[in-house]
């Protein structure tokens, strides 16, 4: 396995750096394989203590002393995000709210502020509403549509502002260059769930923030099967996340590794096929009047404006928000999908659907949400986009 491959091929663009990169030119396969170690074996007591050194010397050089620091398989994945994030490393994690945590637990400390977006995820809710409160970290959440609530809310001990885009479930989009000025002009630290639209329709590193987390469990693996996070970050916070990772032993395993790379390969094609898809099925629900498309789809809108300024592309995921009194018409509609999934997660190659329960948008303070309105969400899978249509608009049928 020869990493120069992987600088020669940047050269191009990064679609073809994907399919080319990582070959095994050692054992002549063309991914490389997948190293498996708790104890990783030297020659000598000094090629230990050479190797420990050359570590100190270049931390993101692929040097382990033990199997929890990595083997080579999670070397060439965080290799690889390194160069879509345009980032100074990535650290991968074994799930995407790993990274979120690792993030937060980077640089929060007893006694520190952080500003969060209202419509984060809500386990990360949880983790910095209630848990951060246990060890002395106060959270502030912030309006996303009315950064002067995350400007009021600075104060002397503000250390992080947490940001996901769009909101999850409510699909707001956020003024990240506003955000981006406020942090810099406070000197506060970025960090933003970028999971959505992964460096592949947005590079946060490189628009300023100082970290940026995807769930790799998404449109990473692509296949559903595999659960995983990446953290990136710029140089500045580097050292800091470096020795967190270290005290919390949150890193991938390398079978997981393995899988995400052999993921990777096709994330531009997939995303572009998500990406098409979900407009078609778009442009068939912006027109229906029983509902709210929450969709960079419509161009009037504010949340259109800050996607088009931000944004190369749109992923897989939207919302629809239906006001009406008759819950069991939403169940009917819902239900009676027959090529949408019922389950958790979102970013494989299928359909998939979910009816939120309140407590699932994680109890927001500037929920936009009235009485009588729901939220469905739809991930718009890799189908035939004309089967995934008709198969909603026989469901439709249901909706009162
Ligand atoms: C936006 C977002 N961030 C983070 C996560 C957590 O990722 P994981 O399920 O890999 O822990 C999720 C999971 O659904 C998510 O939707």
């Amino acid at each position: 396995m020869s990493f120069k491959h992987i600088n020669f091929f940047m050269t191009k663009s990064f679609k073809t750096f994907l399919k080319h990169t990582a070959k095994d030119f050692h054992n002549q396969s063309v991914n490389p394989p997948v190293v498996r170690a708790s104890t990783i074996i030297f020659k000598s007591m000094q090629h230990i203590r050479k190797t420990q050194s050359k570590a100190q010397k270049n931390p993101t050089g692929g040097y382990y002393d033990y199997g929890r620091q990595g083997t080579s398989t999670t070397h060439i994945l965080q290799k690889i995000l390194t160069k879509l994030e345009e980032s100074y490393h990535v650290f991968t994690t074994p799930t995407g709210f790993g990274a979120v945590f690792l993030s937060i637990f980077s640089v929060a400390r007893p006694g520190d502020e952080i500003i969060v977006a209202d419509p984060v995820y809500s386990p990360t809710r949880i983790l910095t509403q209630d848990y951060l409160k246990e060890f002395n970290i106060k959270t502030i959440f912030y309006d996303p549509h009315n950064l002067k609530s995350l400007e009021k809310s600075i104060t002397k001990k503000t250390k992080l502002i947490f940001v996901e885009n769009p909101g999850s479930n409510s699909f707001e989009f956020q003024d990240l260059g506003k955000i981006i000025s406020i942090a810099k002009k406070n000197k506060i630290l970025t960090a933003i769930d970028n999971t959505w639209a992964t460096p592949y329709y947005f590079k946060p590193i490189k628009f300023g923030f100082d970290m940026s987390i995807v769930s790799a469990t998404k449109y990473y693996s692509g296949h559903s099967d595999v659960m995983g996070g990446s953290l990136a970050v710029n140089k500045k916070v580097f050292n800091k996340v470096k020795a967190a990772e270290k005290i919390t032993g949150l890193r991938l395993g390398p079978d997981d590794a393995y899988l995400i790379t052999r993921g990777l390969r096709t994330l531009d094609v997939r995303l572009d096929r998500h990406r098409e898809n979900a407009k078609k099925v778009a442009a068939f629900l912006s027109k229906n009047k029983k509902f709210k498309l929450l969709y960079p789809y419509k161009k009037d809108s504010y949340n259109f404006r800050m996607w088009k300024k931000y944004y190369s592309g749109a992923s897989g995921l939207m919302g629809l928000k239906i006001k009406s009194k008759n819950i069991n018409s939403i169940r009917k509609f819902v239900n009676s999908l027959k090529l949408f999934g019922y389950g958790y997660s979102w970013g494989g190659f299928e359909s998939l659907v979910l009816h939120q329960e309140f407590r699932e948008t994680g109890n927001r303070i500037y929920m936009n949400l009235e009485k009588d309105e729901h939220l469905v969400r739809l991930h718009i899978g890799l189908e035939d986009p004309n089967d995934l249509i008709a198969d909603i608009k026989q469901a439709l049928r249901h909706l009162k």
